[in-house]
Parts: structure tokens; sequence; C-alpha cells
């Protein structure tokens, strides 16, 4: 079998590649997650996706639910365990498709950046032939929206996760931060008289939100705006990056 796992975007139809597009056409099947109402949005704006390109020609959908992580053993251990899971209910939902040859994954941004798709194929026996098709993450789509370049003249980009800003902060070395996975508004950890901040919610999709300034003066603003969206959509994604003020 021959597994794509194709980089879709993060919400925007127009942004998944023509490679892409002519793997989901070559696929006999897509597997589509589903579950909750954050996976349910996501979910849709998978199928817009093949109704927008491919339209009557879109492959058969086998939809497999995303479990939840155990809560009380160690992180690591939990997502070892979560993607075992995952894997499971793939293999489970091709075998009920009777085994096609070419399957595909609709992988959420890009299937290299804090996504274990790919992790996750190889633990399918037999291990299957996999193709990975690049896709416009939402560090792009945030740049893009802020009009900003990623990094600063010939600069480093960092990019971490909400929890390690929480557990490490950023060291002073350090002055171009994406941060992605932040449920806790963890940019409250920082001294704000610091930094800027270019934040983006739903990038890419019709309710995407934007805003930027120091962090010391939009901070309270962020922070009300990311509660007051989330309880109206019941789900939020957001991502930002912080540039240490000169
Ligand atoms: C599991 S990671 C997947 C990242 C994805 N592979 C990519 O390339 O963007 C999920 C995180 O990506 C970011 N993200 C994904 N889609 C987003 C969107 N539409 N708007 C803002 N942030 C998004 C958020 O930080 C979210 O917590």
């Amino acid at each position: 079998m021959k597994l794509f796992l194709v980089g879709c975007g993060t919400g925007n139809p127009d942004h998944i590649t023509m490679e892409g597009l002519k793997a989901l056409r070559a696929a006999q099947l897509i597997l589509l997650p589903v579950k909750g109402t954050r996976k349910s949005a996501l979910a849709d704006i998978r199928r817009e996706i093949l109704t927008t390109h491919l339209g009557t020609d879109a492959p058969q959908i086998q939809t497999f639910e995303i479990p939840s992580r155990e809560p009380d053993i160690p992180y690591q251990q939990a997502v070892l365990r979560w993607h075992d899971e995952i894997a499971h209910r793939w293999q489970a939902a091709l075998t009920k498709a009777s085994s096609p040859e070419k399957v595909a994954l609709m992988i959420w941004g890009d299937p290299s950046l804090y996504d274990s798709a790919i992790r996750i194929a190889e633990r399918l026996r037999p291990v299957p032939e996999i193709q990975v098709i690049p896709g416009i993450s939402a560090i792009q789509v945030l740049t893009a929206a802020h009009k900003i370049p990623l990094n600063r003249l010939a600069g480093d980009i960092t990019i971490m996760t909400g929890r390690n800003l929480r557990e490490t902060g950023i060291d002073d070395s350090i002055d171009n931060v994406v941060v992605m996975l932040d449920g806790e508004t963890s940019f409250t950890t920082l001294p704000a008289d610091a930094f800027d901040i270019y934040w983006g919610a739903y990038l890419g999709m019709t309710e995407q939100i934007l805003l930027s300034g120091r962090l010391a003066d939009i901070a309270d603003e962020i922070i009300h705006l990311r509660a007051e969206a989330r309880s109206r959509h019941g789900w939020i994604m957001d991502s930002y990056l912080l540039r240490r003020r000169p």
C-alpha cells in the first residue's frame, strides 16, 4: 500500500498545493479524523477542500475517531500510547475498506511541523510506502497575514510549544520565537516590556483574527479576544511570533 500524507493548509481551501491535489485524486481512499467540536470543524474544512477541488471525483472517505490522551500518566508516555492507538484505528479503517492500494490522509498545515502522522504511519503493519507532500503551515499564514518576514535580517528563528515556553522561558540569546500549541496564553509568563507579539487565531479561515504590538500593551486584549472567540466557536487554534524589543 502507498500512503500519501498530504499537507492541506490550515483552513483556506486555496492553500493546498497542486501536488497535494494530485495525490488526493490518485487515492482510492481518504482517512478522515473526526471527534469533538474542534475536530469536527477541522473535518468540515477537509471535506470543503475535497468538494472545492475534486467535486464528485473525490475518492471514498473512511472516518476514524481520534482517541483522547490518557491524562494520568507522564506526558511522553501518554503521547506514545496515543500514537499506538491512532495507528490501530488507521489499521482498522484500512481493513474495513478492503485494503486499498493508495490511501491519503489530509494533514493539517505541513506534515513536518508538530504533527505525528509520519511517526504513526511507521507503526502500520506491513509498513506502507509513504509519500509526504508539504503544505502551508500556520507559521507561513501568520507571517503572510501580518506582512512580516519570519526571521530578522540573517537572524535565527526558534519554534517552541506553549508548554516549553512556560517551563523554560526564552533564553536571553534568543530574540525571535514562534509559539504554537499554546492553550494557556503562556506569553503571560514573559517580561511583557521585552517583546513585541504578532498573534493570529483561525489563520487562513474566514474567522481569522490578528493582533500585533507591544506585548505589554496588548496581552490583555489577546487574552480577552481569545476567550471570547473560543466560547463563541467552541474551539480555537492560535499561534504567535515574539520578537525581542531592541
Ligand atoms: C498539532 S499543531 C499542527 C501544526 C501544523 N502541522 C502546521 O503546519 O501548522 C497545531 C497547532 O498549530 C497551530 N495552528 C494550526 N492551525 C492554525 C490556525 N488555523 N490558526 C492558528 N494557529 C494554527 C496552533 O498553534 C495549533 O495549536
